[in-house]
């Protein structure tokens, strides 16, 4: 069995949980101690959970651009960029594709994703002004000036400011593991509109199949019918992908389509 079965139940939130945890990572307990501390502080200043995840990213850029997206060394952030860009090319994404990637970051897998579409393929956007500094960093290291990706702040996922039946794929990797349902709904309730003909909407998300939880309004655990069902009430088909599953990442992928 993989990994992400045995932690599928687990309520990450519960005290006993936190106490199981602790007993066994014992090295762990002052870091999420100090985490819970600056969140709390965070939340007091920030009650909108964009602009509290905003802070959190400023937070966590300002040390580690990379562990800020989520990796705890450079090499894992290249295999996890790797990771995404191999099984996107393996399912439908093709070099005159144009893509949306919802939280880009410092372009993790983004980079690959650039690289591999035509000039102007590539529109990225974060809610992070701090990862998009960093990601223009990446697009120096890797040189692909020349690509133009397009790289833009937002605060919602209303897609406003974007054309309708424009992107082949849009993709959201470790966005929706740091989201309020509220954000999630926001975003599906939207992205038909921008959606290509035949296009397509690939989203990890924590996998739940017990209660539905988070951890300091950083991480979000769902059920995957919740958000299926979220997609359908919004005229969209959503479909579990079983073969990531297979692939070492702790989280679960859905792909959603025009119903
Ligand atoms: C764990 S990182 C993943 C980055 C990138 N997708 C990758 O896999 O490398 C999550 C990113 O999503 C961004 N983010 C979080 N909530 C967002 C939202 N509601 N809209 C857009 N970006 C968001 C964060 O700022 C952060 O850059």
């Amino acid at each position: 069995m993989h990994l992400k079965s045995a932690g599928l139940s687990v309520n990450r939130a519960s005290i006993a949980h936190k106490i199981r945890y602790a007993a066994r990572n014992p090295r762990r307990i002052a870091p999420y101690a100090r985490r819970t501390a600056r969140d709390a502080w965070l939340r007091l200043k920030h009650r909108d959970h964009v602009a509290y995840y905003r802070a959190v990213m400023a937070s966590d850029t300002s040390r580690d651009p990379d562990a800020a997206v989520g990796s705890a060394s450079h090499a894992r952030w290249l295999a996890l960029g790797e990771m995404q860009f191999a099984y996107l090319k393996d399912h439908g994404l093709r070099a005159e594709h144009r893509m949306l990637d919802i939280g880009c970051g410092n372009l993790r897998a983004g980079w690959r994703f650039i690289d591999h579409l035509a000039p102007g393929g590539y529109y990225g956007i974060d809610i992070s002004p701090d990862i998009l500094i960093s990601a223009k960093k990446t697009l120096v290291t890797y040189k692909l000036q020349d690509k133009l990706p397009h790289l833009t702040l937002t605060r919602d996922l209303t897609f406003d400011f974007l054309p309708d039946a424009h992107f082949d794929v849009v993709h959201a990797h470790s966005v929706f593991s740091h989201s309020p349902l509220s954000v999630i709904e926001e975003c599906l309730g939207h992205v038909g509109r921008i959606l290509a003909p035949g296009g397509f909407f690939d989203f990890t998300f924590d996998r739940t199949e017990g209660h539905e939880h988070h951890v300091l309004r950083e991480d979000f655990y769902y059920r995957t019918e919740t958000l299926a069902a979220l997609a359908e009430r919004h005229g969209l088909r959503a479909r579990f992908q079983e073969d990531w599953e297979k692939l070492p990442h702790g989280q679960s992928k859905l792909r959603v389509s025009a119903g």
